[in-house]
């Protein structure tokens, strides 16, 4: 679930064209990272949550997985932000036990750019003694 929706666009410098399809110079081509995410011809079982399936990927300079776009122009922030999450992650598991009750039903909704889910994801958070 890419917390960027919509941001890896390109300007076509020339007339081109790409599996059949035409691109005149100067149109501006938008890749949608959750299209691609969602993919079955890139993941298996593309729409289900399973983290396990990254414990023995590694393919990252694949197209396949674009949450920070790809190429010269990708997220320069990307180094600082996987520290970011990496560490609030750390730092909560450290401090509490989570689990939630049932499996939420995660409805992705996108402000034109940041994707979020619609409703709040509850979690129960116990401090760890
Ligand atoms: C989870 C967090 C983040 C995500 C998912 C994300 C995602 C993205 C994406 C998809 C792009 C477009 C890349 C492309 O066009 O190929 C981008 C560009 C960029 N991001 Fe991030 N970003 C994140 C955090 C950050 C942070 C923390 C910073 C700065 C501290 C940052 C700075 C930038 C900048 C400056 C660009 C423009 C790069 C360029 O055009 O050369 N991002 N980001």
């Amino acid at each position: 679930m890419p917390p960027v929706g919509v941001f890896v666009s390109r300007v076509c410098l020339n007339d081109c064209e790409i599996r059949g399809q035409f691109y005149p110079k100067g149109a501006n081509v938008t890749v949608l990272p959750y299209t691609v995410h969602r993919n079955e011809e890139n993941w298996h079982r593309a729409s289900e949550f399973i983290p396990e399936r990254f414990l023995d990927w590694n393919d990252k300079g694949s197209l396949k997985w674009i949450p920070f776009g790809v190429g010269p122009r990708f997220c320069v922030g990307m180094r600082f932000a996987e520290m970011e999450f990496k560490t609030t992650i750390a730092k909560l598991v450290d401090k509490f036990e989570m689990d939630m009750t049932g499996e939420p039903d995660i409805v992705p909704d996108c402000n034109g750019v940041i994707m979020r889910p619609k409703d709040p994801v509850r979690v129960n958070l116990r401090k760890r003694v």
